[in-house]
């Protein structure tokens, strides 16, 4: 059995593709499918967040592709997920991401793939047109109704705010459902300005964004105030072995991600 401890250099590229892009892709970080490797990964990177019913010496969670899945657990459900990075709906959010392919899905790389984006890709996107800025502006100085339940009373938050170095750089909260779901308990229906900003984002991650091929062994890790990411369609077919993620998170990190010379 290869070690579960990741080579120094593995963290070193791994924490620069985090303060260069937002998130770090590893096509073949580890043939553990047991999550061992992912949970040492994520305790050398900081200390994890234990999601509840979840045991903490193993803070893990596994995916099951179902066609019933739970509204509350949408990387289990069959369509996309659509842009947004975790914890959108908690306001203290646990930095890090990281989410490991354990089985493909069976009906080949298009399906489940991860897409990601980083957010200063995005906002230079949107910051390219007059109405894109416009969004910018919008994002910053309103707070958005967000829902992760569809369900209750909303939490409000701003969708871009200060985060992170170098001073002025902006990180972002977002989940499009979350946040069509806010507005419509908030105000019985979604905003035209609401509607047009989220569309803004998404399609900006659109035209930035990456699709990566999710082989067995892969690993994507997304810093959750600098990138988008997402899941696209995946197969349910209950007769067919079924595509399988381990997903763990960063609380804290043991040391802040701070771009050279800063
Ligand atoms: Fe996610």
């Amino acid at each position: 059995m290869p070690s579960p401890y990741p080579a120094p250099a593995t963290i070193t590229s791994l924490r620069a593709a985090l303060v260069s892009q937002g998130y770090a892709y590893l096509r073949a970080f580890s043939p553990d499918a047991t999550g061992r490797s992912l949970v040492v990964l994520g305790r050398t990177l900081g200390s994890l967040h234990v999601p509840s019913d979840v045991d903490p010496a193993h803070p893990v969670l596994k995916t099951h592709p179902a066609a019933d899945g739970s509204y509350l657990a949408p990387f289990d459900r069959p369509e996309a997920i659509g842009w947004h990075n975790d914890f959108s709906t908690h306001p203290e959010r646990p930095v890090l991401s990281l989410a490991y392919l354990a089985r493909p899905d069976p009906l080949g790389p298009e399906h489940g793939a991860w897409r990601v984006a980083s957010c200063n890709r995005v906002l230079d996107q949107l910051h390219a047109t007059p109405d894109g800025r416009e969004i910018v502006r919008f994002l910053l100085d309103t707070d958005l109704p967000y829902s992760f339940t569809g369900d209750g009373t909303p939490s409000l938050f701003r969708a871009l705010e200060p985060r992170g170095a170098p001073p002025g750089r902006l990180g972002m909260r977002f989940y499009g459902r979350a946040i069509r779901d806010g507005a419509r308990l908030a105000y019985g229906t979604i905003p035209e300005e609401i509607e047009r900003a989220v569309r803004a984002v998404e399609g900006a991650a659109d035209q930035v964004g990456h699709v990566l091929a999710a082989p067995p062994g892969a690993l994507l890790v997304t810093d959750n105030w600098h990138s988008l990411h997402d899941r696209l369609p995946q197969c349910v077919d209950p007769n067919l072995s079924l595509r399988c993620s381990l997903l763990c998170f960063v609380e804290a990190l043991h040391e802040p991600l701070t771009p050279p010379g800063l």
